[in-house]
């Protein structure tokens, strides 16, 4: 028996990100299923084999899934694979890959971004216009993929047609199309369409599969849509720290997530609860919900002593400090009580504030 102590309150949730939840119990089950014996190491195992077939169930017969650690790393082994040395990443100035990740595309990858000021997190035709450019330009590291984030890092979501539009478009430029899909789960819930429909249906090439958020312990897969996009994966995954030895852990948590509807439920619980809390903040005099609510995260503006007060009973990121814009993220384990108690609090703070 363990020595472990629980240090924690598993009933205190809050609102700062959907990585902040736990593991879901299906999942924890299935690595407890995975546990015990030998199988072979880095990927030679059954639960990665198995996984191909259920990836190539969602994704189309084209599809190759290459598990890893984290949407960081998956985001770089996939840039990587889809880029010369010479090349460029069209992306939103708010892109993960850009805002979030340490600069680890420029500093582990060498990769050149080329950041577009965006309304809403979505890159349009148009806007990628503004750094697709200079093509045979020696001066100019050569625009190759547009990379677009689904549900984008601002909580909106594009629809299949936005993308079909952005893919045929990099396309005819001789581009290619990355999908940052660390959401891809509650787009695929928001817009209630299968999970092909805005990426192989509709022309990305390569997708960085999010299991994290969706209710797993740790897990990403680059899904490769389009063979021909890109090169080396085997040995940029090894290269780039996102060989898991165990993999089979990996894989097993996303054949329980993704062979029956675990994905589904998880993902709709949270967009559910995002919409939920967006009705009940509405409803409070003083705070704006200056965005659309379209997938799991809310964001509002409140009084700055308001913000300072709320965050010491729940946790929740502040997004701009300067308008006093703050996001609120539900997750595949948010109940409608966490949901009420978390509003009711806000009410309270903004009533000592008025
Ligand atoms: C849109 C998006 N992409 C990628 C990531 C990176 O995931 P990780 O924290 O596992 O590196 C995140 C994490 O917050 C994200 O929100």
């Amino acid at each position: 028996m363990t020595d472990a102590i629980r240090r924690h309150d598993p009933l205190v949730k809050g609102f700062a990100s959907d990585n902040y939840a736990g593991v879901h119990p299906e999942i924890l089950q299935a690595l407890a299923l995975a546990n015990g014996g030998h199988q072979t190491a880095y990927g030679d195992d059954v639960y990665t084999e198995a996984l191909q077939e259920i990836f190539r169930g969602h994704f189309g017969p084209e599809a190759m899934a290459w598990p890893m650690f984290n949407g960081t790393g998956a985001n770089v082994v996939a840039l990587r694979a889809m880029t010369a040395h010479w090349e460029a990443v069209v992306c939103a100035d708010s892109a993960h890959i850009h805002t979030d990740e340490g600069g680890a595309p420029e500093r582990s990858a060498g990769l050149k971004l080329l950041p577009v000021a965006t309304p809403d997190g979505k890159l349009t035709p148009d806007l990628i216009d503004r750094q697709a450019w200079g093509f045979g330009d020696e001066h100019r590291a050569q625009p190759k993929v547009v990379s677009i984030t689904q549900t984008t890092e601002l909580g909106t979501l594009y629809t299949p047609a936005e993308i079909k539009a952005v893919c045929d478009h990099a396309h005819e430029l001789g581009m290619v199309v990355h999908l940052d899909g660390s959401r891809a789960t509650n787009a695929a819930a928001a817009l209630d369409v299968p999970l092909r429909a805005f990426t192989t249906d509709v022309g990305v090439d390569v997708l960085s599969f999010g299991g994290t958020k969706a209710g797993l312990m740790f897990g990403e897969a680059v899904v490769v849509l389009n063979p021909d996009a890109v090169r080396g994966l085997r040995y940029l995954r090894k290269s780039s720290m996102q060989l898991a030895s165990k993999m089979r852990f990996v894989s097993v948590q996303f054949e329980a997530l993704l062979a029956g509807d675990l994905w589904l439920r998880n993902a709709r619980n949270a967009n559910a609860m995002a919409q939920r809390l967006a009705v009940a903040v509405r409803g409070i005099d003083g705070v704006e919900v200056p965005r659309p609510v379209q997938a799991n995260a809310v964001f509002a503006t409140l009084p700055r002593d308001v913000i300072e007060r709320l965050q010491k009973r729940f946790r929740f990121y502040t997004w701009n400090e300067a308008t006093g814009e703050v996001r609120w993220m539900t997750a595949f384990d948010t109940t409608e009580a966490d949901v009420d108690a978390f509003a009711a609090a806000l009410a309270e703070e903004m009533d000592s504030s008025a």
